[in-house]
């Protein structure tokens, strides 16, 4: 087990590139089942849940390798449509081969996940969908059961827009019979690359990056190469990491269209803002003004951000109201943030952040991947010595995180320890 010792005070500077952004990926791989062949993903991050995401495709007979920042899958060999629990219940996006399995071998058997750190996170989107689309669906010793000659193109609306689901269906409906309209669909960035990921395979896929998209379902697909886009919620981490320190950093390799949200935000706070082509440039200002905002699905502020806007709002000079509308229940690290000194009240899906910026170390503990980020970049800015635990969250979706605040002239050290 690692933990990360912070002795806070350190104004970052410099330059940080940002890595492949991990839920674009775990999209991704999932999609070479569509296609028996050979495929090579580049710009692929160093990260727990793509290793996790490798060890199941490979459990089911696929073969995978990773030569640094290039990942290669052989989907002829697959002879297993299972995602065991021991799978799913590390990550959620296991979920994503039950699309592609039925699709393009008529059967799929995948554990239920179950709730996650934060609350129950429903899967049942994923599971009308596949209905819908004609399979035959049923729950069986707490895994989904699902099977179908061919998928037959639909009509599906969702209530609220999901991003799982949204690509799940899609990775679904490539192959069925006929024309799949999803209504009220997910416009994220990821999900968007897997649709332009599917056409490049030969899919025909119809208003991506829209709310209506349209799916004319095919024969066959074939294998085809991809990078990666860069991570917008890692470069947010780190534009946040500026800010809260009152650093003046740019990071590299974005796409800062993909950031506009919170970029805005950041503007609002008294951040300087500069944007080249896959660029930003972060100038903090002397005091940070307090920011409220609700988070939305894309182009709104990301949920994923919420927990590292609440530290950074700890540092602004007056009080921030921050409501998170996808996951109600996602504030486990505000208790956490309120050990260091932090004066946060939570109501429901609210969280009332008092800024006072006069947070001092302590030892915190992570609870899952964003509450992790938030209690490092609490802990930068902490008196004295912050120590997280438990930072086998962070690395699920941050590569080398202490190495790139390093880098930027955080002190901040990644230390094996018995403690739990
Ligand atoms: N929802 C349902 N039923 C479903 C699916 C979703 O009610 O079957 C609800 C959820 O409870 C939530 C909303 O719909 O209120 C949106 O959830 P969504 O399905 O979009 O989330 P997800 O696909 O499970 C992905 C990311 C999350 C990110 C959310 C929201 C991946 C692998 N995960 O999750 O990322 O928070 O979208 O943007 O892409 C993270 O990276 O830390 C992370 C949790």
């Amino acid at each position: 087990m690692d933990k990360f010792v912070i002795q806070g005070g350190k104004k970052l500077s410099g330059e940080v590139s940002i890595s492949g952004a991990k839920n674009a990926l775990l999209a991704l791989m999932p999609a070479s089942i569509l296609a028996p062949g050979e495929f090579i993903f580049d710009n692929i991050p160093d990260l727990r849940d793509v290793r996790t995401m490798s060890r199941l495709l490979e459990m089911m007979g696929l073969g995978v390798s990773i030569q640094e920042n290039r990942l290669y899958i052989d989907s002829s060999t697959i002879n297993k449509f299972e995602a065991p629990y021991e799978h799913v219940k590390k990550m959620r996006a296991s979920i994503y081969v039950l699309g592609p399995l039925l699709a393009r071998y008529g059967e799929a058997r995948v554990s239920l996940p179950g709730g996650c750190a934060w609350g129950p996170r429903p899967v049942n989107f994923h599971i009308e969908g596949m209905k819908k689309l004609g399979a035959d669906v049923v729950i069986e010793h707490g895994y989904i059961v699902a099977k179908a000659a061919r998928l037959k193109g639909t009509h599906i609306t969702f209530d609220t827009p999901s991003v799982g689901a949204t690509g799940n269906i899609m990775m679904a409906a490539v192959l069925a019979e006929g024309i799949t309209y999803i209504e009220n669909a997910a416009m994220e960035p990821e999900i968007n690359q897997l649709a332009h990921f599917l056409n490049k395979m030969g899919a025909k896929i119809h208003g991506i990056g829209t709310k209506h998209l349209e799916i004319e379902g095919v024969q066959n697909l074939n294998p085809a190469p991809i990078a990666t886009i860069p991570d917008r919620i890692e470069a947010g981490t780190f534009l946040v990491a500026g800010a809260i320190t009152g650093g003046n950093i740019t990071i590299t390799n974005c796409i800062p269209d993909h950031l506009r949200a919170l970029l805005s935000k950041l503007e609002q706070a008294g951040c300087i803002i500069k944007v080249e082509r896959s660029r930003i440039t972060l100038e903090s200002p002397h005091t940070l003004q307090p920011v409220s905002l609700t988070t939305d699905v894309y182009p709104g502020f990301p949920t994923d951000m919420q927990a590292q806007w609440i530290a950074l709002m700890c540092k602004a000079k007056g009080t921030s109201v921050i409501t998170d509308s996808i996951f109600t229940d996602r504030f486990k690290h505000v208790p956490e943030l309120n050990r260091l000194g932090a004066r946060i009240e939570v109501e429901e899906n609210v969280a009332i952040v008092h800024g006072n910026g006069n947070l001092k170390g302590a030892k915190v503990m992570s609870t899952d991947l964003r509450a992790s980020a938030s209690l490092i970049l609490a802990g930068l800015i902490a008196e004295g010595e912050t120590e997280v635990l438990r930072v086998y969250h962070i690395d699920r979706g941050y590569e080398s995180i202490e190495k790139k605040l390093q880098k930027l002239g955080a002190d901040v050290r990644r230390i094996k320890t018995e403690e739990f």
